[in-house]
């Protein structure tokens, strides 16, 4: 790491920031298997946010490592770089005031700790949302045919099937993807929001 950087602090706070813009950044990182439902959540969620007048942007699993990642494999060290950069983004964007959605199977509870402990160092929110179905059922839905590849052995290393995954213990929201609707879901998350005023008020004449 460089040690010749010193931080630059702007002149504009974040609050001044949120008050300008009439909205709370704030990040919501949604968890879960492949195929549990995590993107669709997101996408739903976004639109939502966006009829209420809240800004929110996605980053997202694949389209994050067609970029900002492409450098970067599945295994446990590069899982693990992967998700620290995403965690910086989200709070880069959420420092903006903006509502930063991340979708990533983030498999691991340490991964997901160290974006939390990086965004609350900073009075950021953080919302991790547990998007759980079974592994039956996300493989059943197989939505870009990845768990029949993974048992036919051509992707090493796959969630569920050959690599773990840990299912975080305390998350804010745990929504049953087989048990509940899309729109149901991402009610959860913006009732959620609403109760823990990170909706400002403008929002909530809707
Ligand atoms: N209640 C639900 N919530 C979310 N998705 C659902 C639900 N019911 C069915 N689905 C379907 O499950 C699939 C979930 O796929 P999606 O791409 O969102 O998963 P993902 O978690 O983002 O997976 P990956 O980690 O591979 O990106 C979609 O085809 C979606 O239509
Ligand atoms: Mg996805």
């Amino acid at each position: 790491m460089a040690t010749n950087i010193t931080w630059h602090e702007g002149a504009v706070s974040r609050n001044e920031r949120e008050q300008l813009l009439g909205q709370k950044g704030l990040t919501i990182w949604f968890t879960g298997l492949s195929g549990s439902g995590k993107s669709t959540l997101a996408s739903a969620l976004e639109q939502h946010l966006l009829h209420l007048d809240v800004t929110s942007y996605r980053l997202d699993g694949d389209n994050v490592r067609f970029g900002l990642n492409k450098d970067l494999g599945f295994g446990p060290k590069d899982r693990t770089e992967n998700i620290r950069r995403i965690a910086e983004v989200a709070k880069l964007f959420a420092d903006a005031t903006i509502i930063a959605l991340t979708s990533f199977i983030s498999p691991y509870q340490a991964d997901r700790d160290a974006a939390r402990k990086l965004h609350e160092d900073s009075g950021i929110p953080f919302v991790e949302v547990y998007v759980d179905a079974p592994l039956d059922v996300a493989e059943q839905r197989d939505p870009k045919g990845l768990y029949k590849r993974a048992r036919a052995g051509e992707i090493k290393e796959f969630t569920g099937i050959s690599a773990p995954y840990e299912a975080p213990p305390n998350p804010e929201l745990h929504i049953r993807t087989d048990q509940t609707s899309i729109e149901g879901g991402v009610k959860i998350i913006v009732d959620y929001l609403k109760e823990r005023g990170f909706l400002v008020p403008k929002t909530l004449i809707n």
